[in-house]
């Protein structure tokens, strides 16, 4: 039996990206947002969805640029310590103990500590009600060099990145093995 729901924003699980930028006096800063993803191949962009009353929001306006941080596991407090309060008020860094490293690509700061970053620059801006699409190019990538896999390419398994889940208690959910593989396990449906 099927039931319908309200129309809202849910997916089950969200991804969890830390965006760095720099205010206008060049302080560096991090936010959590849900809202977000790969958004094109060629160019490589990706999108974070931000509220206007955000700091992370105006700095992304002001200097054009951010990146986008992915946390492992043991760094969970940390990621949703920077979802909950402003850089207005709070220098999240230093608080967090995470080392801002200024991006040699973009003019953002990437977080040391954690595996993955993406070095993006504005490539459009799109206002859509209470969140503004920051869709950025991905002018480079920096990564922890022990999280290469055999083919040079970050691997999900050593990264061990987390996602978000609404509900319930708004958890976030480590990832298990591959129960597939992408343009492979349908092939068996594809050639019975
Ligand atoms: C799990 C989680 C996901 C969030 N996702 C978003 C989001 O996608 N967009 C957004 O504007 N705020 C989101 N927030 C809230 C911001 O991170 C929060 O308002 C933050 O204090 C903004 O920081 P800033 O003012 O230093 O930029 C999220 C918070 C958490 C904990």
């Amino acid at each position: 039996m099927k039931v319908s729901l309200p129309p809202q924003t849910l997916m089950l699980t969200y991804p969890i990206l830390i965006v760095g930028s720099y205010d206008a006096g060049g302080k560096p800063n991090i936010m959590t947002a849900a809202w977000g993803g790969i958004a094109c191949s060629q160019p490589p962009c990706i999108s974070v969805s931000l509220r206007e009353a955000t700091l992370t929001y105006h700095n992304i306006c002001a200097s054009g640029a951010f990146t986008v941080n992915f946390a492992s596991e043991k760094y969970v407090r940390e990621a949703d310590f920077v979802g909950m309060v402003s850089g207005r008020d709070t220098d999240k860094f230093n608080v967090a103990q995470l080392t801002p490293v200024k991006s040699k690509q973009v003019n953002a700061p990437f977080v040391d500590e954690f595996p993955l970053s993406l070095e993006c620059k504005l490539f459009k801006k799109i206002p859509l009600g209470s969140h503004t699409m920051f869709v950025g190019e991905i002018m480079g990538i920096v990564s922890d060099q022990n999280i290469l896999g055999q083919n040079g390419a970050p691997d999900v398994g050593k990264a061990h990145p987390f996602v978000w889940g609404s509900s319930p208690k708004m958890g976030y959910y480590s990832l298990g093995e591959p129960v597939g593989f992408g343009f492979s396990s349908g092939k068996e449906i594809q050639h019975q």
